[in-house]
């Protein structure tokens, strides 16, 4: 048996049969076919209970330019380098597209996999092509972004798990595009963030900045505390229902919900994305404790724990916000993290 605390960000100590790392391609020819869970960095997931199989730690490295033009890079990037030293890695060769999602913990295959977005910055707007391996039948497959099926936090491999993610393919544009517009009322927005750590005109490392600022201002650091991030998805309601909340909630915000697949694209006007982080705050659950569990002090809708907290403890501790959530606005919450 294998423990896991030291394999997830919300520091649980589920325990696994078995852990296999899979640092090369070959290794990957010795996970068995079955019950075996592909890991990242463990940044978005919660072990309610042991694991009875193979945990595959995926550990493949490697950034490698695969073409150059005189606007973009195509770049394949192994999908067990840390998102954020990628991000890094771009800034630092002045590549853009890239530097709004900076500091999201997690590897670059669960980045791809999860559909991560940030401050106005998208996986799949950067997203050209990923390599993956079918574990069943041990054969390589080519996804593009149309196979990718990308959703809000959501994609074709996220609902396939049978696919080992063995690197991802970005463009990024050697021309800044900067995008500013990301706006957050009550705690700061990117481009006042922006405003008061340089001075216009802004540069790609300006922009990362000051995503890197907002994060370690309003999100916990896994290195100090366990977290998953937002521990449920934004809900989607209809613009009426939105009107309803706003009369409770004056200041709560919505984001518009065109990329989101699941919504027939004529309809998708009648609806918008509530940021149910300002809801949970309104009835009380910023900085809640009870036991081991509770919500960060800068943001409701994340969950941290602190030493001994169990699975179970932290899945009814998630119950009670969505039940509470319910009760209140009518609204069924959906988890962001993957249970297991
Ligand atoms: N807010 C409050 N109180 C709170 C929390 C938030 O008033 O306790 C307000 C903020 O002031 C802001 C609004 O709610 O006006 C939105 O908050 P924030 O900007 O943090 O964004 P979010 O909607 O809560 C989403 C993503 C984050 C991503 C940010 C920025 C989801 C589930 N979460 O959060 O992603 O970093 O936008 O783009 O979509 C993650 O997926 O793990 C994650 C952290």
């Amino acid at each position: 048996m294998v423990d896991l605390s030291s394999y997830n960000t919300l520091r649980i100590s589920a325990k696994a049969s078995n852990l296999i790392e899979i640092n090369t391609a070959d290794d990957i020819n010795k996970l068995p076919p079955e019950n075996v869970f592909f890991l990242g960095s463990g940044a978005n997931i919660l072990f309610t209970k042991d694991f009875p199989g193979t945990i595959a730690k995926i550990k493949l490295s490697g950034i490698k330019v695969l073409k150059e033009t005189n606007t973009d890079v195509l770049i394949e990037v192994a999908a067990g380098e840390n998102w954020h030293d990628f991000v890094t890695w771009a800034v630092d060769h002045n590549l853009s597209g890239i530097e709004n999602m900076a500091l999201i913990p997690g590897t670059v295959g669960a980045a791809a996999i999860g559909n991560i977005a940030a401050y106005g910055g998208n996986q799949e707007d950067i997203f050209a092509s990923l390599q993956a391996t079918n574990i069943k039948t041990q054969k390589n497959q080519e996804f593009s972004k149309t196979d990718m099926q990308f959703g809000y936090r959501n994609s074709f491999l996220r609902q396939h798990p049978d696919y080992l993610v063995t690197s991802v393919t970005y463009r990024l544009s050697k021309t800044a595009h900067l995008n500013t517009s990301y706006h957050a009322t009550r705690h700061a927005s990117l481009l006042s963030t922006l405003n008061q750590i340089n001075t216009p005109p802004f540069t790609i490392r300006h922009v990362f900045d000051a995503v890197v600022k907002i994060r370690s201002e309003k999100l916990p650091d896994p290195k100090l505390v366990g977290t998953a991030g937002s521990f449920f998805k934004n809900p989607v309601v209809s613009k009426e229902k939105f009107h309803q909340l706003k009369q409770q909630i004056p200041d709560l915000l919505a984001y518009p919900t065109e990329k989101l697949s699941y919504i027939d694209p004529e309809e998708q006007s009648e609806y918008v994305k509530v940021s149910i982080g300002r809801a949970l705050d309104e009835l009380g659950w910023r900085g809640k404790r009870i036991g081991n569990v509770g919500t960060f002090p800068q943001h409701a809708l994340v969950i941290v724990t602190y030493p001994g907290a169990t699975g179970q403890e932290v899945y009814q501790f998630a119950e009670m916000m969505r039940a509470n959530v319910k009760k209140n606005f009518d609204i069924n919450l959906e988890y962001e993290v993957v249970i297991i």
